[in-house]
Formats: C-alpha cells, sequence, structure tokens
C-alpha cells in the first residue's frame, strides 16, 4: 500500500469515530470526499472513499450509520468490480443507517427513509424508502 492510500484510511477511520460534526467533516474532505457548506455527517457514517468518487453539496444532512458507496467489488462468480461516482444534491436528507450504491444520484430536496437501500438514481423533491428504495412520496412544497 503506498502513503496516499494508507494516510486516507486513517483519514477515514478517524472520520467515522470522531466525536463532533465538524472533525467528521474534516476528516472525510482529507480523506478525499467533496463536501460543501453547513453538511452534518453522524457518527458511523461510512463514506467509501478506496475507488470512485463522492461528491455531497451543501445543506445535507446524513445522519448516523448511513453508508455510501463508490465502488462494489465481488472477489468471485465471476469477479466483478463497478466504479462509480456518487452526487448527494443541495438540502437533501438522509436517515439512519441507509445504504447509497455506487453510480446514484440522490436529487435535490429529496430525503432517503431510514434503512433504505437506494440503488438507483433518486429525482428532485421526493422521498424514498424501503429495500430496493422506491419513491413514497413526492413534496410539493420543496423550493428550486
Ligand atoms: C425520511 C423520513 C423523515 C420521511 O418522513 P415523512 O416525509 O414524514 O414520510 P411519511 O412518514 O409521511 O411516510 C411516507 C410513506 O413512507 C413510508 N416510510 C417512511 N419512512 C420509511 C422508512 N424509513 N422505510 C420504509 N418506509 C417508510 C411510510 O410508511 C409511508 O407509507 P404509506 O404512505 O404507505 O403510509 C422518515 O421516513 C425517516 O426515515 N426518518 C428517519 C429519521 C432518522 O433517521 N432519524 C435519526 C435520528 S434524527
Amino acid at each position: 500500500m503506498n502513503f496516499d492510500a494508507m494516510m486516507q484510511l486513517i483519514y477515514r477511520y478517524m472520520a467515522m469515530r470522531a466525536p463532533t460534526n465538524g472533525m467528521r467533516v474534516a476528516f472525510y474532505r482529507k480523506a478525499g470526499v467533496e463536501i460543501g457548506k453547513n453538511v452534518f455527517i453522524g457518527a458511523n457514517v461510512f463514506l467509501d472513499v478506496t475507488w470512485g468518487h463522492i461528491t455531497i453539496k451543501d445543506n445535507v444532512y446524513i445522519n448516523a450509520f448511513a453508508k455510501i458507496l463508490a465502488h462494489s467489488y465481488i472477489p468471485n462468480h465471476p469477479p466483478k468490480k463497478d466504479v462509480g461516482k456518487v452526487v448527494i444534491e443541495q438540502n437533501v436528507f438522509i436517515g439512519l443507517a441507509a445504504i447509497i450504491l455506487d453510480g446514484v444520484t440522490i436529487g435535490k430536496n429529496s430525503s432517503v427513509g431510514a434503512g433504505a437501500i437506494v440503488l438507483k438514481n433518486v429525482p428532485n423533491n421526493v422521498m424514498v424508502a424501503g429495500n430496493p428504495a422506491t419513491i413514497k412520496k413526492i413534496y410539493d412544497d420543496a423550493h428550486e
């Protein structure tokens, strides 16, 4: 493992365990996640920066234990690796322990329910939940 990869692992480890939001955001930025303004990242949130890229725009709230994956690697039957880009647009809420898979964009003003597993892009101004996550609600009052 090269030095940069080792530092990235250390920053990610520290980000997951840091006691304050400011520290978690700072460590995840150091690990390579693009994070906008006024972003909350809960304790034990896992942002996968091993491969791929994650962008989190302004005013995003990510609850504890959520996981955002930017790659998927299956070592057998047959081996397969997907590397993607995840974008969390402005004013998104992500519920406790939700999982967002590689290649997904969560649209502006949308919410992801607690425990959801999001496999596909989510449009603006909706709430998705469940496994696999589907649209449960459309927000009529969202501001563009
Ligand atoms: C995302 C969330 C805030 C949306 O709430 P909301 O907009 O008020 O949505 P509603 O409660 O009106 O639910 C709309 C529908 O989605 C369903 N739903 C809501 N949350 C769900 C979830 N997490 N998983 C599965 N279905 C869910 C509801 O049962 C409802 O279905 P119905 O229309 O068939 O009755 C809420 O679903 C949620 O997950 N909250 C978790 C908050 C959290 O993580 N807290 C951590 C500490 S702050």
